[in-house]
């Protein structure tokens, strides 16, 4: 690396009496008789050289073994990055999640040791690289305007050169080489993680339209799932509510997270029923979804005297008294409604699934 002057360098290079096979950092001072001029092209407003002490050669500069062990040392963690990176795409496959609370365990720990290792390897590769085999000479870089003179612009190729040259990136191929594909691999383990988010061997848009909801299933409480019959719901109060059978389900929780509905009775008079609506609530008792239209939030307070329900996320407001119409906020679609009715025991049941897709409104722009 060159210097704004050349006492620093030029003085460890003679004092320690070295030629230039000596070690990959320290380069004589008549190396560098004609790039005096530093790092940048040096501009009449630059400042004085603060007169940093010479630089010490390292182990690695001044011992050709150490140099090569050095190089072994930095490809080998390279390598062990890779490794750690393939340990965790293994992992991930061969200790998959089910319902048994061990098996997260297990992905979870092999895969974290395996990102462990990857980033480790990567990390310690490289400042071990920096820290014994690049150069460690310390230069000026002058400070001047953002868009150089064509003079700069040569030089800045010539500084990549010498850059290139120094750390030997281009020379070190063995380095060059594990560390890019440490780098290739480190991100694949991100790669399976996002896809096990989505469901498996199923398409999601599908399994998204539809809940659990059909006709005559019963509106059960959440969590208990003891069925409410309509004399239960007084005016002004509000349930949590989920479909009959759902805490049966293996796939309770993401069935729970399409058909969670909330359950109110308002005084018949005070709900505007749009036409075709008008034998979807009971006497006042109207079900809508519990999954706000903006991004997804449970839907879960309900205001008893305005007869509005706000989601806790962003502050959107649905007034049920208008088929839960938003009122404010950023969602941008009602909640949908569950048409329901009694069963011959009086207990609620829905008379259908919901007739359009609960949760986000990008349902709209599909
Ligand atoms: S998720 Fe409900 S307002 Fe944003």
């Amino acid at each position: 690396m060159a210097h704004d002057d050349s006492s620093g360098k030029d003085i460890a290079a003679t004092s320690s009496g070295l030629d230039a096979g000596a070690g990959t950092a320290v380069v004589p001072a008549s190396a560098h008789a004609e790039a005096d001029g530093g790092l940048a092209v040096i501009t009449t407003d630059g400042f004085e050289n603060p007169g940093h002490p010479p630089t010490r050669p390292r182990v690695t500069d001044i011992d050709p073994k150490k140099a090569r062990h050095a190089q072994r040392a930095v490809y080998t963690l390279f390598y062990i990055s890779i490794a750690g990176s393939i340990f965790a795409l293994a992992a991930y496959m061969a200790f998959p999640i089910n319902d048994d609370l061990n098996s997260v365990r297990l992905n979870t720990v092999f895969l974290g040791i395996g990102i462990t290792l990857a980033l480790f390897g990567i990390g310690l590769g490289a400042v071990h690289w920096a820290k014994s085999l690049m150069s460690e000479e310390e230069g000026e870089d002058i400070r001047h305007p953002v868009r150089g003179t064509d003079e700069t612009r040569l030089r800045a190729v010539q500084i990549f050169d010498e850059a290139n040259k120094e750390s030997g990136f281009g020379r070190r191929t063995l380095i060059r080489n594990s560390l890019i594909g440490a780098l290739v691999a480190f991100p694949l383990p991100a790669v399976i993680l996002f896809r096990g988010l989505a469901p498996e061997y199923s398409n999601p848009a599908a399994l998204l339209e539809t809940t659990m909801w059909k006709t005559g299933t019963r509106l059960t409480l959440d969590p208990s799932g003891l069925p409410v019959k309509a004399a239960d719901v007084t005016i002004g109060s509000a349930f949590h509510i989920i479909p009959e059978g759902l805490n049966d389900q293996p796939d309770r929780l993401e069935q729970k997270a399409k058909a969670a509905v909330l359950l109110m009775r308002i005084n018949p008079a005070d709900l505007n029923v749009s036409p075709g609506r008008e034998t979807w609530n009971y006497d006042g008792i109207v079900a809508y979804s519990k999954i706000c239209t903006h991004v997804g939030c449970p839907v879960a307070l309900f205001e008893q005297q305005t007869h509005h329900l706000l989601c806790p996320c962003h502050q959107s407001t649905f007034d049920v008294n208008n088929e839960c119409q938003v009122i404010f906020g950023p969602a941008k679609r009602p909640l949908p409604q569950l048409p329901i009715t009694v069963d011959s025991e009086g207990y609620l049941v829905a008379q259908s699934d919901f007739t359009e897709p609960v949760g986000p409104s990008f349902w709209e722009r599909s």
